[in-house]
């Protein structure tokens, strides 16, 4: 046997046994004439003991250069100096035989928890960042849920089908990564930005309850939540109502944390109308780990020369509990944070409720203090708190004031990512009207189908239909959303006008699927959560970067294989094309 055990398995009670263990050598240090080895392998890792007594081994042990694979047999012994930190601690490996098994070169960071490997570095040599136990953990973990994510969902009666990976343009909203087709000159294939139109062609087909956990591409603008190519929990189900797919997958949810972080959430899950999570929280996806719900205060504050205020149509707050001794450089810290411009507020103006029931302002010159109180009543502020106030036009204001809590939240240390809040965020509105283009865009997607009591409005207050569209938030992050599909070919129909897209238009994109929809379209609907999330979020991570294996950097680059990277002259010639950068503007 090439081993007998793994370097993260033997405990006290092998004290004795020979063993033979292979793996990386972590690091050696050399103390009186012992030298110590730890070999390091997927599972943990093991002290290994050379003495003088063996003074050829000892010195081969010297020579040993940091992640050397070696193959080390021994004898297991007690230690007297235990490690209490890792669970081999108690034992060390007398070793009897070393053979090298590859020699390695220095390698460009340490390979230990705490690294000294910046983020470029880390991805540019990411097969040695996935030696770190923690990086493999996030692995681990996301293992764990795929393989709990399959065993709910089959136990549920759903199918996991694939779906293909070259196919037409679909419409979730971002761009389409394209891939040439060289048998078809000029023709282009677009990666799936979902698997949408597929999942609900296989309900047509009758297949009922499908489910895929699959590659998903967006040539979107990232952030820390977002990759070029990321993996969906993609779902759907025929003959179900809004309310069905919420029990389904609220539960997929509640199975995901019980077996995989042991947290059993007994309740329901709240729901919040997106019209109340834009009121109270200025987000449609709301961290509700903590409360600080927004108080408006526009009538309270209305003809008081203040034109700030005045001439707002909105004016909103928080109360910070207990913050009102809040210095003056604290209080300027936050109006630059509000002022900054991926937020974008002109200025931020607040109350101190002091302890002793006194109030300071910064709009005390435009209100009396009774008037103040009004407003601190309203906002069940207790002496001791402070309030943050934003005014100016509704929406803006609202999702500036939510940067606001966010950062208020962080401060006070509301936000733990050992904490998980869940929620459903329903009654999404159907259409988006966009600014630039001056015309609706489908907030979720245009298959989505408008709440069967808003279809009167579709002609008269599009602006208004609500949307059977659902968002599972998680901790203020959106972990996945979906909604009931339209499965009349007519209402679809419909849709693509208000959507501005011409009959041709929605033929040429669509076709595929009006044409299915005349053979017997059962209803359905569905959702897809975001399994890089997912785990992102269980792990307590930030970033979605750290559970992908691969994962590519802000800019769209893997590092490590230098992708993406030009073509040959001859690739192109085939593929029929031509390329011409244009000179960058300076
Ligand atoms: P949606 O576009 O809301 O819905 O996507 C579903 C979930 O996928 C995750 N997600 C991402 N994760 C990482 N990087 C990205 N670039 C990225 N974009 C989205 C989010 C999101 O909630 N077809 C519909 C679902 C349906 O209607 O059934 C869809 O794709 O967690």
């Amino acid at each position: 046997m090439f081993r007998t055990n793994t370097c993260g398995e033997l405990r006290l009670s092998d004290a004795g046994r020979e063993v033979t263990l292979a793996g990386w050598v972590q690091r050696s240090r050399k103390m009186g004439g012992m030298t110590f080895v730890d070999v390091r392998d997927r599972y943990g890792i093991t002290q290994i003991v050379f003495d003088t007594d063996n003074a050829e081994l000892h010195e081969a042990a010297n020579k040993l250069g940091r992640e050397y694979v070696v193959q080390v047999t021994g004898r297991v012994a007690e230690r007297s100096n235990k490690n209490h930190n890792i669970p081999t601690g108690d034992i060390e490996i007398i070793a009897t035989g070393l053979k090298v098994l590859n020699k390695s070169d220095v390698p460009p960071f340490t390979i230990e928890d705490d690294t000294d490997g910046g983020d470029d570095l880390r991805m540019k040599y990411r097969y040695l960042d996935l030696r770190r136990s923690c990086v493999r953990g996030n692995l681990e973990l996301r293992h764990r849920m795929a393989f709990e994510i399959r065993r709910y969902l089959d136990s549920k009666g759903f199918l996991e089908v694939e779906t293909p990976v070259l196919i037409k343009s679909t419409p979730e909203g971002a761009r389409d990564f394209v891939v040439p087709s060289r048998m078809n000159p000029g023709e282009f294939y677009a990666l799936p930005q979902s698997p949408q139109t597929f999942k609900q062609l296989l309900m047509v087909s009758g297949f009922d309850r499908y489910f895929q956990i699959v590659k998903c591409f967006r040539d979107e603008d990232l952030r820390a939540d977002r990759q070029p190519e990321f993996t969906q929990i993609d779902c759907e189900m025929s003959f179900v109502e809004q309310e069905d797919v919420l029990q389904m997958f609220e539960g997929l949810v509640k199975h995901i944390f019980k077996y995989v972080k042991d947290i059993d959430f007994k309740d329901p899950f709240p729901r919040m109308t997106w019209a109340d999570a834009m009121r109270l929280y200025g987000s449609d996806k709301p961290d509700t780990r903590f409360g600080m719900t927004f108080v408006e205060l526009k009538d309270l504050t209305e003809n008081s020369g203040f034109a700030v205020m005045d001439s707002a149509p909105y004016v909103g707050a928080i109360v910070a509990t207990g913050c009102a001794d809040y210095t003056r450089k604290q209080l300027d810290q936050l109006t630059d944070f509000v002022k900054r411009p991926q937020v974008g507020a002109k200025g931020m103006m607040w109350v101190k409720y002091e302890a002793d029931g006194s109030i300071k302002s910064s709009v005390g010159k435009f209100f009396t203090d009774d008037q103040i109180r009004t407003w601190l009543e309203r906002g069940d502020a207790k002496p001791g708190d402070l309030m943050l106030i934003l005014a100016g036009e509704t929406m803006k204001t609202r999702k500036q004031l939510c940067e606001l809590r966010l950062e208020m939240g962080s401060r006070l240390g509301l936000r733990d990512p050992q904490k998980f809040s869940c929620l459903w965020v329903i009654d999404f509105p159907l259409f988006e009207w966009d600014e630039e283009t001056q015309r609706y865009y489908a907030m979720h997607h245009p298959f989505t189908s408008p709440n069967p009591d808003d279809i009167a409005l579709l002609d008269t207050d599009t602006g208004a239909v609500r949307a059977t569209a659902y968002d599972m938030v998680v901790n203020g992050n959106e972990l996945g959303g979906g909604s009931i599909r339209i499965h009349d070919a007519e209402l679809q129909d419909k849709m693509f006008r208000l959507l501005g897209l011409s009959e041709e238009d929605a033929q040429y994109k669509f076709g595929f699927l009006m044409n299915a929809f005349k053979y017997g379209a059962p209803p359905h609907g569905g959702l897809a959560f975001g399994f890089d999330r997912f785990v992102s979020i269980l792990a307590g991570l930030d970033s979605i970067r750290d559970v992908i294996a691969f994962p590519k950097n802000n800019s769209g680059r893997d590092m490590m294989i230098d992708a993406p990277s030009q073509i040959d002259d001859s690739q192109l010639d085939e593929l029929c094309i031509r390329v011409e950068i244009p000179e960058k503007e300076s």
